[in-house]
């Protein structure tokens, strides 16, 4: 695996495609047999594998592995941290393809879990993602001191739960009922900063909570500011992305959001206000990181992606 030293030079592409692999080499352990993962039944593990391994840009733990690194933590010590808040991406990216939510047949380039597999067992295995993260981040020998552990699986609880993650999605079911032109930026901001945004934020804090740097902090606070900007930035770059972009592409249908009806500032503010709005969401999260001075280029980098990411 490279390490950070030697990452130093590389571009961001290549320092998300190292990062990916070490969580990718992660994930493959915990969502395997060997490490807790025998007796579960066959297909189970088999939708559990298919879902989460071998694909997405594995942004998040990008996050969580650069804001460790901003306080002197190596990718090793991150890298659970990063795996378990993958698998509950992943968990979330199963249900919200299910024909009860946003009713998609491709995803990462293959058939969703539950085309490949049935409903049922997409339902169980988005479940068994969302629990197997807590337990990959309740072990000891991961994480040597309680307090942390204590404080990352209660952040991450918070973010994924019905305040966060979870409460979005279903404030993004209950807007396609309403008319996107007529409502309220704010409500819209709110559903996405929740639905989105609350496990990008816990991705860009949680290398100060390794750190063991008291919830108090300065820096932490920029770190939480970063991070809402940037998850705002990065689900109007994937709602432009539906709009503009082609499935050969982004491995998921496009089009599909105007066509449900989803409330997202591209149908609010039209592509090129929104095109505007991620300028201005860029520049949010770029001042956000001026406490951190040079140390914080990667994940500068990671906000300029977004206004040019093509998947
Ligand atoms: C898609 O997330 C879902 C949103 C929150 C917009 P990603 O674009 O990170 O999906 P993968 O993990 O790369 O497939
Ligand atoms: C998904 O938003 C947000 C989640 C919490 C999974 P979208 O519904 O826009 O994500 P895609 O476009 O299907 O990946
Ligand atoms: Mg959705
Ligand atoms: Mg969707
Ligand atoms: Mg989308």
């Amino acid at each position: 695996m490279p390490n950070v030293s030697n990452m130093a030079d590389m571009t961001f592409e290549a320092r998300l495609a190292a990062h990916g692999a070490r969580v990718e080499s992660r994930l493959g352990a915990l969502l395997g047999r060997a490490d807790g993962g025998a007796g579960v039944p066959e297909r189970l593990a088999g939708a559990v594998r298919y879902g989460a391994l071998g694909g997405g840009k594995r942004f998040r733990p990008f996050l969580v592995m650069e804001s460790a690194a901003l306080f002197g933590l190596p990718p090793e010590r991150a890298e659970t941290t990063a795996a378990a808040l993958e698998c509950i991406h992943c968990y979330s990216l199963i249900h919200d393809d299910l024909p009860a939510m946003d009713d998609d047949a491709l995803r990462r380039g293959k058939p969703t879990v539950h085309v490949a597999f049935d409903e049922a067992t997409a339902i169980l295995a988005g479940c068994a993602l969302l629990t197997r993260a807590f337990e990959a981040l309740a072990v000891e020998e991961r994480h040597a001191d309680p307090a942390v552990r204590l404080e990352l699986i209660s952040a991450l609880a918070r973010a994924a739960g019905w305040a966060g993650m979870l409460g979005g999605q279903a404030l993004d079911l209950a807007a396609e009922k309403d008319d996107a032109a007529r409502m309220m930026h704010a409500d819209i901001a709110r559903l996405q900063d929740m639905k989105t945004g609350a496990l990008i934020r816990f991705a860009c804090e949680a290398g100060a909570i390794l750190a063991g740097e008291p919830a108090t902090s300065e820096r932490r606070a920029a770190l939480r500011r970063y991070g809402t900007a940037l998850g705002r930035a990065f689900q109007l770059s994937d709602d432009l992305l539906d709009a503009e972009g082609d499935a050969a592409r982004t491995g998921k249908a496009t089009g599909k959001d105007a066509a449900r009806g989803k409330a997202t500032f591209v149908a609010v503010l039209g592509v090129d206000g929104a095109r505007r709005r991620l300028d201005e969401l860029e520049a949010e999260a770029l001042a956000a990181l001026a406490p951190f001075g040079a140390a914080a280029a990667p994940l500068a980098e990671a906000a300029r992606f977004l206004t040019r990411r093509r998947h």
